[in-house]
């Protein structure tokens, strides 16, 4: 898998017990304090995806941190689903926790189990399509008001949509529009640069710096509108809403619950399944606009499929394509980009042994831009996704969702949510990109996505079969 690089350490052994040898090395041009930050802030994608030329595990510092990252699927594959030993830790989950508490996505694993038995039920097939109903009015919403020829600020306009959905989804209608929006203002504080405060010294973190300052305030936001969302929603008595479906596993399996592990639930959610739809469908609307043929395919399956303007969780079945272009997608540009693990008990990968508590860097990067994996790797081509090219590919080859025990919850909602407006703005729009975008990614920001992206929308003719 590996060719050799000068000047990076890298030693080849053979793991006992694994089929394949694997090698391990060290990733050249860290510098001291900072370790390799410049390269992950400047780009984030091809500093991770030049990994495999140093080793299957590749040891990068970030700031004074050392951390190995698996660029081997296999080793990426066991990282993800023995998440006993590869338990949820290290800077990147601590600070989640001050936000999300002891939630679902941030638990250690001997609570995992636990609270994804509470949780699962509201995720459940019968449950998203009583969802689909508040995606379809969303999306509805948001496309009905664009003008024949309109240019959106894509991202922005997107994470309304699917924060929005995702409220009415938990807490019913009755949370009011300037709640959401302090959720949204708080989310895009902790989230954006998220990662620059965890590579600086701990102490610097407890200075009156403006960035400490901004971040304190956004996390009391949180505590203070979470609460009051949670008693509108109960008010609500809806039963077809996430949070009743949640109560309903409490008190199915007999657990109270309080107050503290309510706000850790909902924040959990909130936050993980908000930005990661939003950056999906931005990014999509950004390949098809820099792809006509492809924008014409997935126009021609909309206006097959999609019986009126908008499309409905019945049409899913329908719309093959749309979701090849979703998970392609996420292969290049992976919502969830970077997360870490700690090793609990002392270990050995890839031949090298790593003391209990060891960092190891979960990114899809390295796997997903490898020629040696996707073929043509850098280039955006949905049909590798037919199943019989799929196939072939090894497990931890996509981890666009993780993988395991702690696979993301939400796969089905955010898949869902993401064709339906992917297919409705294709029945109606060609997307062009506007001159001036900055697809760089935000640096060092919780989700992967584009700095500044401005589309241009122009309404498909009646020749399509819509007014
Ligand atoms: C296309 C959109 C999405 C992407 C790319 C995505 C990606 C991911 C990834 C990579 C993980 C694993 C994190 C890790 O292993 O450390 C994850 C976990 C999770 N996601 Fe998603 N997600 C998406 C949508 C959603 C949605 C819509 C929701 C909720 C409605 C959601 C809720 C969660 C939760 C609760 C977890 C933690 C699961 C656990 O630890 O048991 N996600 N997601």
């Amino acid at each position: 898998m590996n060719s050799s690089v000068p000047g990076a350490a890298k030693t080849s052994t053979s793991n006992s017990g694994e089929s394949a040898p694997f090698t391990s090395g060290t990733a050249p041009g860290g510098r001291p304090v900072i370790g390799h930050v410049l390269p992950l802030m400047r780009d984030p994608a091809a500093f991770l995806a030049s990994l495999p030329a140093f080793g299957d595990l590749v040891e990068i510092r970030l700031g004074t941190t050392r951390a190995h990252v698996p660029c081997h699927p296999e080793l990426l594959w066991q990282v993800m689903v023995d998440d006993r030993l590869f338990d949820k830790g290290g800077k990147y989950y601590d600070r989640v926790r001050e936000m999300a508490g002891n939630g679902v996505a941030t638990c250690m694993h001997d609570d995992h189990r636990r609270q994804r038995r509470l949780l699962q039920p509201a995720f459940h097939a019968s449950r998203l399509i009583r969802y689909a109903q508040i995606m379809e009015q969303e999306i509805a919403g948001l496309t009905g008001a664009w003008s024949r020829a309109q240019s959106i600020d894509a991202y922005p306009v997107l994470y309304g949509m699917a924060l929005r959905t995702l409220t009415r989804t938990l807490f019913s209608s009755q949370v009011d529009a300037d709640t959401v929006e302090g959720i949204r203002r708080s989310f895009d504080t902790v989230f954006g640069g998220f990662f620059q405060q965890m590579f600086l010294p701990r102490f610097t973190r407890r200075l009156p710096l403006p960035g400490n300052l901004r971040h304190q305030r956004a996390l009391r936001h949180l505590r203070a509108a979470v609460p009051q969302v949670i008693a509108d929603s109960r008010e609500a008595d809806d039963d077809g809403n996430l949070l009743a479906a949640l109560l309903a596993a409490h008190a199915d399996q007999d657990v109270p619950v309080d107050d503290a592990q309510l706000h850790d639930h909902v924040v959990t959610v909130l936050a993980a399944g908000s930005e990661t739809v939003a950056a999906t469908l931005t990014w999509s609307l950004y390949l098809l606009a820099s792809d006509p043929q492809a924008q014409e395919r997935l126009q021609a399956e909309a206006d097959a499929a999609l019986a009126g303007p908008v499309a409905t969780w019945d049409n899913l079945p329908d719309l093959p394509f749309t979701r090849r272009v979703l998970t392609e997608t996420i292969r290049l540009y992976p919502p969830g980009w970077m997360f870490s693990r700690v090793t609990t008990s002392d270990t050995e990968l890839a031949g090298k042994r790593l003391p209990a508590g060891t960092t190891i860097v979960i990114t899809p990067f390295p796997v997903h831009r490898n020629p040696e994996i996707f073929r043509d790797a850098g280039s955006f081509d949905p049909d590798r996704w037919l199943p019989e090219r799929a196939a072939p590919l090894p497990r931890g080859a996509f981890s666009g969702f993780g993988a395991g025990a702690r696979k993301c919850i939400g796969d089905d909602f955010g898949m869902g949510e993401c064709a339906m407006a992917l297919a409705t703005i294709a029945r109606r729009w060609d997307v062009r990109a506007q001159p001036g975008a900055d697809t760089r990614p935000v640096p060092l920001a919780g989700f992967y996505r584009p700095r500044r992206l401005s589309l241009q929308l122009t309404r498909r003719g009646p020749a399509e079969g819509l007014a």
